[in-house]
This record gives structure tokens, C-alpha cells and sequence, in this order.
């Protein structure tokens, strides 16, 4: 808060851009007090999540998601920010939904609260999200990575979808976007019999963009430059890449190519457009503006 309050002030005195030292120097983390997250700006333009609840392997409480979301939307909202990368511990990203909590619910008490939907407020996010997924990554927990944009997994990455195993089925989209990644049969054996798959079985199937060798502080790093690069371009543009990639999710291929070129050509009407295909003729370093 202070820092975004000084980096107004500043700003408004000086011509000199100070978003990257102050991408690096604002305490997030001292921003809102989350029980169960961690949050940062460790590199320019990033904004770090850190699942924090390890007594319970990050399983994924009600109050777990109404902090996430409210991170996320920060986040979101932040002109800063470029880049949002959620990660957990070298041992859990997430081990699931919070089994403790769900085990007395009733059809009407899941059905009337509508259980789970507020997990969705991740697709409404329209920074880029990356997970970067060490350890468990379970049930809720996989079906999170899977909302993700990128998913990076390290080698000791555990996914599955053992819902079966608590006589029920993935209720946070795993039946969806599982079987987008992996194909109809993949995604019926897994389900149904509900074993795990590895971070290198990730990246072989195109549920993670890469398995990464090493442990927690390797894949972190592979996640903030990925994460740094994606800041680091016009917003407008990444917003509007990711924006037509998830539309390939839903559209037909007509539908989706006609949104692509109609997005394209919108982009025509953008400053960055401008200064990106100036800088190139001048063989300079396009200075963003993000509108
Ligand atoms: N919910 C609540 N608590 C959980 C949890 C979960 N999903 N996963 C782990 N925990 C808790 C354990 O109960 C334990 O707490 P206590 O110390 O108080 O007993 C603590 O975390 C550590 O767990 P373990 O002792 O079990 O650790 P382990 O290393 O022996 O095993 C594990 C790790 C294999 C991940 C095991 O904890 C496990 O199987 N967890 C459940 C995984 C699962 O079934 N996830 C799917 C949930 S359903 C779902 O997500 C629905 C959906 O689609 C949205």
C-alpha cells in the first residue's frame, strides 16, 4: 500500500519510470495479513502466491480460496503486474480439497453454498497465472494447476485425481480440463481408477509445459523468469494472447480463428502496437505503455 501510494507520488514528479525497482521493492507481503498465503513481488511485474497452510499439505480450506481469490483479484487490478505465479512447498502445491470439511456436507448444503464455485474465479483472472507445482498436487489441488496458464512441475511433482478413492468424483473441473490436456482414455483411467502421475508423465501428456531437474528453488526459478518475460511485454498484448488461447477451449475452430483476427485487429488500436513494430524499424527496445 505504502509503496503504491510512493510509486504515485514519485511518479508523478518525475518522467522516470520506476516500475521495476518498485515491482521489486513493494512489501506485498505486508499488504493484507492472509492466514493461509503468502504473497510477494519477488522479481519487476511478478506477484507471487504462496499456499502456506503445511499442517494439512496446503489442502484447499474454504478460507484457503476466499484469501486466494482475494490475492488473485489484487493482483489482477494491479497496473504493476505482469504476471501472477501461485506455487506451494517443496512437498504439497495442494493436496486436494479439504477432506475435513467436505466430509459432512449434505447434497443440500453443497448444492444451496453452490460448494466450489468460488474456485472458479481463477478463469476470470486475466493476468497470467503460472503454477509452478513441487510435491502433492491432488485431487482440488491438480484440478488448481489446471486452471493455471502454465503449469511447470518439478520431478518430485505427484498429479492425481484420487477423488474416486473418497467415493466421489473431481468437482473443480478436473473431468474438463484433464481431459483437454490429456485425451478421453487418459483422462478415464486416471479418473477412474484414480492413480498418480508424475511431473515427467506432466510434460509428456501436455498437462505441464515443462518438468523441471532439481528441487523446489530450480523449478521457482524456471517459473519467475517465464513469469518475468511475460511481464515484461506490452499488457494489452498478453492479455489478449491468453484471452484467444482459452477461447480455443471453447469455440469451434471458425469461431475461434474469426475471434483471433477480430482481437488481432483490435490490437491495431493499441499504443503498444505502435511502439512495438516502431522500436523493431528502429532496432530499439520498445518502452511499454500498456495501453
Ligand atoms: N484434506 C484435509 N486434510 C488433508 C488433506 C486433504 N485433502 N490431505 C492431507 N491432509 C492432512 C492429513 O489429514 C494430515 O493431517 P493430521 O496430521 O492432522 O492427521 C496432514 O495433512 C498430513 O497428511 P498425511 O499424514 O496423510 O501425509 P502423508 O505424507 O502420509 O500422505 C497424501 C500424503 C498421500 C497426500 C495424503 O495426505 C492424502 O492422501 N491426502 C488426500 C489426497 C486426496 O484424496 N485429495 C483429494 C481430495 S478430494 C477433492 O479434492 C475434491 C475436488 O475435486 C475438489
Amino acid at each position: 500500500m505504502f509503496a503504491r501510494r510512493c510509486a504515485r507520488l514519485v511518479n508523478s514528479r518525475t518522467s522516470v519510470p520506476l516500475t521495476s525497482f518498485l515491482a521489486r521493492a513493494r512489501p506485498y507481503s505486508s499488504g493484507p495479513s492472509y492466514e493461509h498465503i503468502l504473497t510477494s513481488s519477488p522479481k519487476p511485474g511478478v506477484g507471487l502466491i504462496t499456499l502456506n497452510r503445511p499442517k494439512a499439505l496446503n489442502a484447499l480450506c474454504s478460507p484457503l480460496f476466499t484469501e486466494l481469490n482475494d490475492a488473485l483479484s489484487k493482483y489482477d487490478a494491479d497496473k504493476d503486474i505482469g504476471a501472477i505465479v501461485i506455487t506451494g512447498s517443496e512437498k504439497a502445491f495442494a493436496a486436494g480439497a479439504d477432506i475435513k470439511e467436505m466430509a459432512p456436507l449434505t447434497f443440500a448444503s453443497a448444492y444451496n453454498s453452490n460448494f466450489i464455485a468460488p474456485w472458479s474465479h481463477l478463469t476470470n483472472i486475466r493476468t497470467p497465472v503460472i503454477a509452478a507445482v513441487s510435491g502433492y498436487a491432488l485431487g482440488g489441488g491438480c484440478e488448481l494447476a489446471l486452471m493455471c496458464d502454465i503449469i511447470y512441475a518439478s520431478t518430485n511433482a505427484t498429479f492425481g485425481q484420487p477423488e474416486i478413492k473418497l467415493g466421489v468424483i473431481p468437482g473443480a473441473g478436473g473431468s474438463q480440463r484433464l481431459t483437454n490436456a490429456v485425451g478421453k482414455s487418459k483422462a478415464m483411467e486416471l479418473i477412474l481408477t484414480g492413480k498418480n502421475f508424475s511431473g515427467k508423465e506432466a510434460a509428456e501428456w501436455g498437462v505441464a509445459a515443462e518438468v523441471v531437474e532439481g528441487g523446489h528453488a530450480e523449478l521457482m526459478d524456471v517459473a519467475f523468469k517465464t513469469a518475468e518475460k511475460i511481464a515484461g511485454y506490452s499488457r494489452v498484448a498478453t492479455v489478449a494472447a491468453k484471452e484467444v488461447v482459452n477461447k480455443s477451449q471453447e469455440l469451434s475452430l471458425r469461431e475461434g480463428v474469426e475471434y483471433e483476427r477480430r482481437l488481432f485487429h483490435g490490437l491495431f488500436g493499441s499504443q503498444d502496437q505502435k511502439i512495438g513494430m516502431t522500436a523493431f524499424a528502429e532496432k530499439k527496445k520498445p518502452e511499454w505503455s500498456h495501453e
